[in-house]
């Protein structure tokens, strides 16, 4: 079986201030649940403050990004060396924020999955079509290509660390969920590919989770799906309450 994932994406919100008080908000809410694992991802310069107030309870930290390179002159940059050194123990890579606009690739998506396996980060990879894509029919060509350029490269060895996160960028932040039907076609799609280029073994322990306007009452429908193996959340988890009602969904 495999244990879910609720990962909170927190993008440009809270200060490191902020994140302590979520932090002792959250610990207590979520104490009870052993069913998942709990990730909350704040903004680089809140992630010591969010290990400090996590430290003694079952929530992981992880960064909403990495760069490929261990160190050198690359100004503004964070290394996956330098976040496992603070306790930082998960990121998130490739988001159609980034995508959209920073220039993420998947050429890029690729250095920095291999980076943060190298270094020991768990890494959430981020795929998704958008909307026209989606009314186009090509949902499966775009998840295929961004597959194959960001993950196929890498070794069984080193895929077997990753989660997936199926990202529908027409569901992000616009309260438009994909229905449970819609992200299983795509999370099956995604794990048909899984299986053709790393095996059924592989394809079948991997993490595939769901992201776009999940809330605490659209979690558990979403959830109960087998092929749904956790959440990557928005905007629902900036309130301790409402992500807590997530993770135990
Ligand atoms: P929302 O939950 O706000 O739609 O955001 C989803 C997301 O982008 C998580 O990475």
């Amino acid at each position: 079986m495999r244990t879910p994932v609720i990962a909170g994406n927190w993008k440009l919100y809270k200060s490191a201030h902020e994140t302590t008080q979520f932090l002792n908000e959250l610990a207590p809410l979520v104490k009870e649940t052993r069913r998942a694992e709990i990730v909350v991802c704040p903004p680089f310069v809140a992630l010591p403050a969010a290990i400090a107030a996590a430290r003694g309870s079952a929530i992981e930290v992880g960064a909403q990004d990495v760069f490929w390179l261990k160190e050198g002159a690359y100004t503004g940059e964070v290394s996956a060396p330098m976040l496992l050194a603070i306790g930082c123990q998960w990121v998130i890579i490739g988001h159609s924020e980034r995508r959209q606009y920073f220039g993420e690739t998947e050429e890029t998506v690729f250095k920095k999955t291999t980076a943060a396996l190298e270094s020991g980060l768990k890494p959430i990879v981020c795929v998704g079509e958008k909307l026209e894509e989606r009314e186009a029919g090509q949902t499966g060509a775009v998840l295929e290509s961004q597959f194959n350029g960001g993950l196929a490269g890498l070794s069984p060895e080193q895929f077997a660390r990753v989660s997936i996160a199926y990202e529908p960028v027409w569901a992000i932040g616009t309260g438009r969920t994909a229905t449970p039907e819609m992200a299983v076609e795509a999370h099956a799609f995604l794990r048909a590919k899984i299986r053709a280029r790393f095996g059924a073994e592989i394809a079948d322990a991997s993490r595939i989770l769901y992201g776009g306007s999940v809330k605490p009452d659209n979690a558990a429908a979403l959830l109960a799906q087998d092929e749904i193996d956790g959440a990557l959340v928005g905007g629902a988890s900036l309130d301790a309450k409402s992500f807590a009602a997530i993770v135990n969904a």
